[in-house]
C-alpha cells in the first residue's frame, strides 16, 4: 500500500512528523525483539513514507548473516558486530552500501553513544548493562526491552538516569503496560502492582516431569515467540521474578506491593490497583510489536503490524496464584529483591549461567533453581553491599565462576 493510500485508509492523520522523524538505534537487532524492532519500523515506512523512523545503528552479537540482511533493508549509518572475528565478513556483506562497519565489544559501547533520538536496548543478559549506560548518559531515550541489566544494576542505573535526565521507556510487556496504565505519572498512590505470568509450558507439569524437562520443550512457549534464555526463565518462572524487581526499579513500588498471578492466555499484562477499590488493566493481544511501537512513538501512538486483540475469540481469561514449591526461581528472586545491594547481581549472574549450562544439555531444568541459591548462599556478603559499577561488574563475574563450578559438579 502506498503511503497516500494508507493514509486515505486511516483518515485525517494526526502530525506525527516529530515522532517519526526520531532517529533511532537497535541494539541486539537480530534477536527476538530486535527483529520485531525492524518490523515496526519497516511497518511505520510503509504507511507514512520511507523517510520514517531513520535508523543510525544496528549492533548483534555473532549473526553476521542476518545483521547484513537487515542492514541492507533497514539502512542505517552503522553496523557493528560483537564478535571481532566477523569484521571481515561484515565488511565484504555491506561493500557498496555506503553502511559504516564496526566490531567488538566498545564498538557496541560506542554504536549507543553516537547521536540517535531512541536507543532499543534488545541485547540478551548482563552484556547490555554498558551499551545502554553509554545510551542513557546522552540523556536521550531509551526503550529498555532487555531486564537484566536493571536487575543486575538497578542502583547504578538509577543514578546514571538522575544524572543526564534520559527517559526510559519500559518494553517488557507487563511493564510497558503499567507505564501506559499510569499514564507516565509516577504509583506513589497505588496499592498494588499485579504482573501476569503465562506460566509457560510447565505449568501444568509435576516435579518428576519437570526434573527431565528438555530444552525444546522448556523454549516451546504457548503464547510468545521469544529468545531461547528468555523462553528457560518463563518455563521456570525467573522470567517473573526478573520483572518484579524490574518493576520495582522502573516504578519506585516497595517489593511489598508487588504481586504475580498466573494467566495463561497472556492477555491481560498488568493490574494497578488504588486505595479506592478500582483496578485498571492494560490488554492487548501476546504481540511485542505493541509495546515496542508504543515505546518508539511515545507519548504519541503509531501505526504497527501487531495482532489485533480478539475477546471473543480468546473467549476466557482465567487466573491463579502462582505454585513456588514447583517454580523455585520465583521464590529465589524475590528473597534477592529484599535483600538489595549486590544480591540481584548475583541472582542474574548465577541465572544466565545456568540457563546456558542447561540449553547446552549440561545439567537438569531442577538444577536452575539449585544453582543460583547455591551461588547466592555462597555470596551472602554481597547482600549488603552499594552498587557501583565495577562492584557490579566484578561481583557478576565472580558470580559466574561460582555458578560456573556449581553446574560442572552437578554435570
Ligand atoms: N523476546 C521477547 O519477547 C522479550 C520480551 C520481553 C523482554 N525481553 C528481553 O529483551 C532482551 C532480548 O531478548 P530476546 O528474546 O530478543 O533475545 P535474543 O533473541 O537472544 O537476542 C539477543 C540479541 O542480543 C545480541 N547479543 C547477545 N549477546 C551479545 C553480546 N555479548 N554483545 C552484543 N550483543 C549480544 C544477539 O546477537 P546474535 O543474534 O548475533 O547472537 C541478539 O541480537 C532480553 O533481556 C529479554 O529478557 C524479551
Amino acid at each position: 500500500m502506498s503511503a497516500l493510500a494508507a493514509k486515505r485508509h486511516i483518515g485525517a492523520l494526526p502530525d506525527l512528523s516529530p515522532i517519526l522523524a526520531r532517529s533511532v538505534t537497535v541494539l541486539g537487532s537480530t534477536g527476538s525483539i530486535g527483529v520485531s524492532t525492524l518490523s515496526v519500523i519497516a511497518h511505520a515506512r510503509e504507511i507514512y513514507g520511507a523517510d520514517a523512523l531513520p535508523v543510525e545503528a544496528l549492533t548483534a552479537g555473532s549473526n553476521v548473516d542476518v545483521l547484513i540482511e537487515q542492514a541492507r533493508a533497514i539502512r542505517p549509518k552503522l553496523a557493528v558486530i560483537a564478535d571481532e572475528t566477523q569484521l571481515a565478513r561484515l565488511k565484504d556483506g555491506l561493500a557498496g552500501t555506503g553502511i559504516e562497519a564496526g566490531a567488538g565489544r566498545v564498538a557496541v559501547i560506542d554504536a549507543a553513544a553516537r547521536p540517535s533520538d531512541t536507543v532499543m536496548v534488545a541485547i540478551m543478559g548482563a552484556a547490555a548493562i554498558e551499551p545502554a549506560l553509554a545510551a542513557i548518559a546522552r540523556g536521550v531515550t531509551v526503550a529498555l526491552a532487555n531486564k537484566e541489566c536493571v536487575v543486575a544494576a538497578g542502583g547504578v542505573f538509577r543514578a546514571a538516569i538522575e544524572a543526564s535526565g534520559a527517559s526510559v521507556l519500559p518494553v517488557d510487556s507487563e511493564h510497558n503496560a503499567v507505564f501506559q496504565v499510569l499514564g507516565g505519572g509516577d504509583a506513589s498512590e497505588v496499592e498494588r502492582v499485579t504482573l501476569t505470568a503465562s506460566g509457560g509450558p510447565f505449568r501444568e507439569w509435576t516435579l518428576e516431569q519437570m526434573r527431565v524437562a528438555t530444552p525444546k520443550q522448556a523454549v516451546a512457549h504457548p503464547n510468545w515467540s521469544m529468545g531461547a534464555k528468555i523462553s528457560v526463565d518463563s518455563a521456570s518462572l525467573m522470567n517473573k521474578g526478573l520483572e518484579l524487581i524490574e518493576a520495582h526499579f522502573l516504578f519506585a513500588v516497595p517489593p511489598e506491593k508487588l504481586a504475580v498471578l498466573v494467566h495463561p492466555q497472556s492477555i491481560v499484562h498488568c493490574l494497578v490497583t488504588y486505595g479506592d477499590g478500582s483496578t485498571l488493566a492494560h490488554l492487548s493481544a501476546p504481540d511485542m510489536r505493541t509495546p515496542i511501537a508504543y515505546a518508539l512513538a511515545w507519548p504519541r501512538r503509531i501505526a504497527s503490524p501487531s495482532r489485533q486483540l480478539d475477546l471473543a475469540a480468546a473467549g476466557q481469561l482465567t487466573f491463579q496464584a502462582p505454585d513456588h514449591d514447583r517454580f523455585r526461581c520465583l521464590g529465589l528472586a524475590l528473597d534477592s529483591m529484599g535483600k538489595g545491594g549486590l544480591a540481584p547481581t548475583v541472582l542474574n549472574a548465577a541465572n544466565e549461567i545456568a540457563v546456558d549450562a542447561y540449553l547446552n544439555e549440561r545439567i537438569g531444568f531442577l538444577d536452575i533453581p539449585l544453582v543460583v541459591e547455591e551461588t547466592l548462599n555462597a555470596a551472602e556478603r554481597a547482600n549488603a553491599q552499594a552498587q557501583t559499577l565495577d562492584g557490579v561488574l566484578a561481583a557478576d563475574a565472580r558470580a559466574r565462576s561460582q555458578a560456573g563450578e556449581i553446574c560442572a559438579r552437578l554435570a
